[in-house]
């Protein structure tokens, strides 16, 4: 059925492009970006109780708790921001999450259009995730072969600095890929059953992941 707000979900391995991608999609159709990775960080910086409990599970490359991650959801799902619909990246995560995110929206006489699988190899991801760059406050992402800053080291848009996240190294890049594939995996199976799984050629370059995702939404919204 078409809908005039969009409610999709991006699901992929670390480096994957699902945040890259939601920063450039989510201006463009008037929807939000709830990205659960950048809401964690930003809670670890600000030393609020959520990120006490995530900073070390997210340093060992670990899932944070159902819990603290569906409270989050629910906090934002329902604000002024994402009145145009939403991009879940990061979220759900596990099936728990998925079925808690269905039971969420069925309140609300709503449901999820569309879930995108980012398909890619694990060996590609090695080189994209030890060379990446972010700026934390916006979220926005840089490479150092594939999407390099204007400036080495600062934010395009800001002129700030850029970081690297203490979980982009090859080592927990490992545990990272544990988890999505033993806990994340069953989730794109949950959205498979309901017919509601698309698989993008997320190995491809960022202009041609991104041309797939509008088709995509373009076909959800006529
Ligand atoms: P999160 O921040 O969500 O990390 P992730 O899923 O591991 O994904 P990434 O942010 O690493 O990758 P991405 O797919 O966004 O790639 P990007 O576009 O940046 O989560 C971090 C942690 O938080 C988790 O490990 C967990 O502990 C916790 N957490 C979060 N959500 C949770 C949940 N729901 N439940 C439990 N725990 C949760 O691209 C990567 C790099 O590649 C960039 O440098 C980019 O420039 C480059 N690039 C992008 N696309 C391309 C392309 N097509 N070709 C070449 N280079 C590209």
């Amino acid at each position: 059925m078409p809908s005039d707000k969009l409610q999709v979900i991006f699901i992929g391995p670390p480096g994957s492009g699902k945040g890259t991608q939601g920063t450039f999609l989510h201006e463009e159709y008037g929807v939000c970006h709830l990205a659960t990775g950048d809401m964690l960080r930003a809670a670890v910086k600000a030393g609020t109780d959520v990120g006490k409990q995530a900073k070390a599970v997210m340093e060992r490359g670990e899932l944070v708790s159902d819990d603290i991650m569906i409270n989050l959801i629910k906090e934002n799902i329902g604000s002024d921001n994402c009145k145009g619909g939403f991009i879940l990246d990061g979220f759900p995560r596990t099936l728990p999450q998925a079925e808690k995110l269905d039971e969420m929206l069925t309140a609300r006489n709503s449901s999820i259009d569309q879930a995108l699988e980012f398909k890619v190899e694990d060996s590609l991801l090695v080189r994209r995730i030890t060379g990446r760059w972010i700026h934390q406050p916006s979220g926005r992402s840089y490479h150092t072969e594939f999407a390099p800053p204007k400036v080495p080291g600062k934010d395009d848009v800001t002129g700030e600095d850029l970081i690297q996240r203490a979980d982009d190294n090859e080592e927990t890049l490992k545990k990272r890929l544990v988890a999505y594939h033993s806990q994340t995996a069953p989730v794109l199976e949950y959205y498979k059953k309901q017919d509601k799984l698309t698989t993008l050629p997320a190995h491809l370059s960022p202009d041609k992941v991104y041309a797939t995702i509008k088709g995509c939404f373009n076909k959800i919204r006529n």
